[in-house]
């Protein structure tokens, strides 16, 4: 869909003026910097990070082809969303689109904001219905989040349907592949150019093992992008994280390696979980889990509990009656899980 972005964007935020921090006012070189209220005294983080991190965003630009214009970095992709909400969304007036079953942080970020919620099903395969989309579109509409590869039913939605939608919604589609790196699949950021309305998240909290670095992207238009560091606190990301994500993003090999190693596993597992007698289903996967159908999901639950081992209980979330979400592991910690499963009755 071609649309001018500022179309749907808050009023407020159109006309805010972003606050201006130190580092934003000067970026130059000079030898005494006196004009951040820093401690002077030169230590490993006396100084503010930089706001826009743009050392960080020109080495996933060079990773994942994109402009760095086009690339936002948030504290974790967690913060993406709530921001995404705070730019599009106008609190007791707009809604959003959040088929379910699917991550459940749009839903709390939107509560948190007071944006109406409207949950059409995904269809019996985990997939988009368009009609049941389609029916639940407004004119207040501002959002809708799709997971792909979907939490946490782990498939991978289809790129036609979602192309569909980027067509015909006047609104933006967050398409969050946070677990794409285990997907045979590419990512939707190819489709960027065409899409004016489409914002891709993704993040190192998976395939790249940094989840305790927050390390969040969104991928979009410029104008999206702009907008999106427009509102951010100034240093959401700190130097420590930045620093510490950009040694590990030198070395693709070892989370190429890492994918590869429990995309080898989730083959094992898939076969082996549903060799178990009292296994119903074990859902096809593209992330790196498991949704798992049980005769009794929650005496299992509590069964590897007992054993020392944590699952997910999913039963109470719509369409994933009796299963739980099962993470893969390393080979050791998969092969205990099934000596502690094959003695479960
Ligand atoms: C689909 C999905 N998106 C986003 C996140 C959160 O990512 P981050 O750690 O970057 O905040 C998760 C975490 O489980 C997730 O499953």
């Amino acid at each position: 869909m071609k649309f001018d972005v500022r179309d749907i964007v808050r009023a407020n935020i159109l006309k805010l003026e972003s606050y201006s921090s130190a580092r934003d006012e000067f970026k130059g070189k000079a030898n005494i910097f006196l004009d951040a209220n820093e401690n002077p005294f030169e230590g490993a983080y006396n100084r503010y990070p930089d706001p826009l991190q743009i050392e960080l965003r020109n080495k996933i630009a060079e990773i994942k082809k994109i402009d760095s214009e086009q690339i936002a970095i948030g504290n974790g992709s967690d913060e993406l969303i709530d921001l995404l909400f705070r730019i599009f969304c106008t609190p007791g007036v707009d809604n959003v689109i959040i088929p379910q079953p699917t991550y459940g942080m749009y839903k709390v970020s939107a509560r948190i904001n007071d944006i109406e919620i409207r949950e059409p099903l995904l269809s019996d395969e985990f997939d988009i219905d368009e009609s049941r989309i389609a029916q639940s579109i407004d004119q207040k509409s501002k959002i809708i989040f799709l997971c792909s590869p979907n939490n946490p039913t782990g498939n991978l939605l289809i790129t036609e349907k979602i192309t569909n939608l980027l067509l015909s919604f006047s609104g933006i589609i967050v398409v969050d592949e946070a677990y794409i790196d285990f997907a045979n699949s590419a990512s939707l950021t190819t489709s960027l150019a065409k899409h004016s309305n489409l914002v891709v998240l993704q993040t190192l909290s998976k395939a790249w093992g940094l989840a305790g670095l927050r390390i969040g992207m969104a991928f979009a238009s410029k104008e999206v992008v702009t907008l999106i560091n427009k509102i951010k606190p100034p240093y959401n990301v700190n130097s420590a994280s930045a620093q510490l994500a950009l040694n590990s993003l030198q070395n693709i090999e070892r989370k190429d390696e890492i994918v590869r190693n429990l995309i080898t596993e989730r083959k094992r597992m898939e076969s082996s979980l549903g060799d178990l007698s009292f296994v119903q289903k074990v859902f096809p996967s593209q992330a790196n889990f498991f949704l798992v159908q049980m005769n009794n999901a929650r005496k299992c639950y509590e069964y590897l509990l007992k054993h020392g081992i944590v699952v997910r209980d999913r039963s109470n979330v719509v369409q994933c009656e009796n299963c739980l979400r099962i993470t893969i592991g390393t080979p050791d910690q998969n092969k205990k899980l099934l000596e502690v499963l094959n003695d479960f009755n």
